[in-house]
């Protein structure tokens, strides 16, 4: 046995490698007011925050359990005004940190005193190349700030990827995005089709494109990368209800993804908290080793004795390990069900509903579900529905 077995009691077979990714979400308060964020819709019941010096002690943890990258998101993690401490300790340690950001915060002064705690890499969202989107989809004035946030960025010498999450309403401007995204010179451009979790799942019917938008998209991209070759590098996400086959989630459950939630749940990935019948450990309590290695929330859907059929019997139950465990909870009230995405699986009708759905035009749909705007009040509300 190794020691992390010994600590355990887990047989050395099926004892998962060290959780190399750590997502560290330090607050779920937020400026913008995105239709598709991925927070928790609960989030606004989030009561207090972890503190700086837990943090450090995260920090230090997640990296003696072997954690090389570590993500700085929320939220807008540029809210913590410790960030910039929690950066240099990450760097001390020897983490590869990136942050997340929507830009908002992200000043000069601020820039700089990143740059000096060793901060790697930025991701700067946007929500559409011109003005009047990015600020409706946002439900804030923040085009002009992100693209001056860009121009910081860039004069630090960081390498920026530019993220906009494309759905329905911005996925027709897909040429002027990637333009926008070469003006402002970024090294990397997601386009990360909205998968549909948490506020993007409450406005599924007004984000899912249709397969000619989607197909379109897919086409303009490729002419891009060809056109622009190596001046950037192109990803292009696809909607998980337009694929046949689940993808794997998180790379396996608890097998290389850990996220510690602003309040300290820790979690194999951003959204199985709603995952009813799973409770999960906080590190207030126990420490990052034993939370990965040895409680029942991360080992709940490790290996394959948990899968029902489909997938207990499936060739390909290696390749995608069922899929996502969230999305079937959301979508047939059972994580341990195979993701409908699949073909295979008697949910997938689910989701081709929701994919046929998409496919009627705006102007033909007799019902029109208003937008739901990620918001604290609106979150209370929902939380308590
Ligand atoms: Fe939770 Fe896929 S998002 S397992």
């Amino acid at each position: 046995m190794n020691a992390a077995s010994a600590a355990t009691g887990i047989a050395p077979a099926t004892q998962p490698g060290p959780p190399l990714w750590l997502l560290a979400e330090l607050t779920y308060r937020c400026p913008l007011h995105c239709v598709f964020c991925y927070n928790p819709v609960d989030f606004a019941r989030t009561s207090t925050e972890l503190s700086t010096g837990d943090w450090l002690r995260v920090l230090r943890e997640a990296r003696a359990a072997g954690s090389v990258q570590c993500g700085f998101s929320g939220g807008e993690p540029m809210l913590r005004d410790d960030l910039e401490e929690l950066v240099a300790e990450a760097h001390r340690l020897g983490f590869y940190t990136n942050l997340l950001t929507s830009g908002v915060g992200l000043t000069e002064a601020r820039a700089s005193a990143l740059k000096q705690a060793g901060l790697d890499h930025i991701q700067l969202s946007f929500q559409d190349s011109t003005r009047e989107l990015n600020d409706f989809l946002s439900h804030t004035k923040t085009f002009d700030l992100k693209r001056r946030t860009a121009g910081i960025i860039k004069s630090h010498g960081w390498p920026m990827v530019l993220n906009c999450v494309i759905h329905r309403l911005n996925i027709d401007y897909i040429e002027q995005i990637i333009e926008l995204a070469v003006e402002l010179g970024a090294e990397y451009l997601e386009l990360a089709n909205s998968q549909y979790y948490s506020w993007a799942e409450i406005n599924r019917d007004g984000l899912l494109p249709s397969r000619e938008q989607l197909e379109r998209a897919e086409r303009v991209t490729n002419d891009y990368r060809e056109k622009l070759g190596d001046k950037i590098r192109i990803f292009f996400v696809v909607p998980d209800y337009y694929e046949t086959r689940p993808k794997k989630c998180m790379n396996g459950w608890g097998n290389v993804f850990l996220t510690i939630t602003p309040d300290g749940t820790a979690l194999p990935c951003h959204t199985a908290k709603m995952l009813k019948g799973i409770t999960f450990p906080n590190v207030r309590d126990m420490s990052v080793q034993d939370i990965w290695y040895a409680s029942p929330g991360f080992n709940h859907f490790r290996g394959d004795s948990w899968m029902k059929d489909p997938c207990r019997n499936c060739p390909e139950k290696e390749k995608d390990l069922g899929g996502c465990r969230c999305q079937a909870f959301m979508l047939t009230g059972d994580a341990a069900n195979a993701d409908p995405v699949c073909d295979k699986s008697p949910f997938h009708p689910v989701v081709q509903d929701a994919v046929a759905y998409a496919q009627v035009p705006d102007a033909r749909r007799t019902v029109v579900k208003p937008l739901v705007f990620r918001d604290p009040k609106v979150s209370r509300q929902l939380a308590e529905a």
